[in-house]
């Protein structure tokens, strides 16, 4: 199934998400990093040793919550006793859990997984998604580039610990928004700044 979520999504790119998938009889949810290589597939890489994993590769089918506020993800890891689910009653994601009064959700069903060092690549296609509105993604890279440009004016004060900032910021926007403005942006500062040492 073709998921128009799923084609909002910048290939590469990773968005931060709440993935729901039931555990038993209760729901396992947190905040993880999804992307998509071809508009088709969804692609996850879960740390091993995750329940949320556990719980996937247990039931093979799970949901992508795309939550607009970087608080809800907060939320999804620190502060679980906030949150409240409910559960999918079309199709074949009939059953899957969703975070209530949720943004738009895309449910998905593991189609591929590769064992890599430390973690699981997920593959999944879409089954099923919201109607509700607009999705509007969580990417890193945004708000980590102007806390970059306001950190690149103080490096004269602060020195290498601030460049060394500017390096990892680098590479963090170039892991989460590879090719965009954000990462030749940040790569002009890093220049600026190394060139004024
Ligand atoms: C914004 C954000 C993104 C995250 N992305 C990932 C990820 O892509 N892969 C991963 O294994 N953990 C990721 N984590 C860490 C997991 O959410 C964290 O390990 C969590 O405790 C897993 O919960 P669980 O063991 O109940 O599944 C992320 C955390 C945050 C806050």
């Amino acid at each position: 199934m073709t998921s128009p979520i799923l084609q909002t999504m910048r290939h590469h790119w990773i968005y931060e998400v709440v993935v729901t998938v039931n555990r038993g009889d209760s729901v396992a949810t947190a905040p993880f990093g999804v992307w998509t290589d071809d508009g088709t597939t969804l692609k996850a890489a879960l740390f091993k040793g995750t329940s949320t994993l556990e719980a996937i590769l247990e039931h093979q089918s799970f949901v992508i919550n795309f939550v607009e506020d970087p608080v809800s993800l907060h939320n999804a890891l620190n502060r679980r006793d906030r949150l409240t689910f409910e559960t999918i009653h079309e199709g074949e994601a009939a059953g899957l859990p969703v975070l209530a009064e949720t943004p738009p959700w895309l449910a998905v069903r593991l189609v591929r997984f590769e064992e890599q060092e430390g973690k699981v690549l997920l593959e999944a296609e879409s089954l099923f998604e919201s109607q509700s509105g607009p999705v509007r993604l969580i990417n890193r890279a945004k708000g980590l580039f102007l806390e970059s440009l306001v950190l690149s004016t103080r490096c004269h004060l602060l020195g290498q610990v601030a460049v060394d900032q500017l390096c990892e910021n680098t590479r963090v926007i170039a892991k989460v928004a590879p090719g965009s403005s954000y990462e030749t942006a940040i790569r002009e500062l890093l220049t600026k700044v190394t060139a004024a040492d």
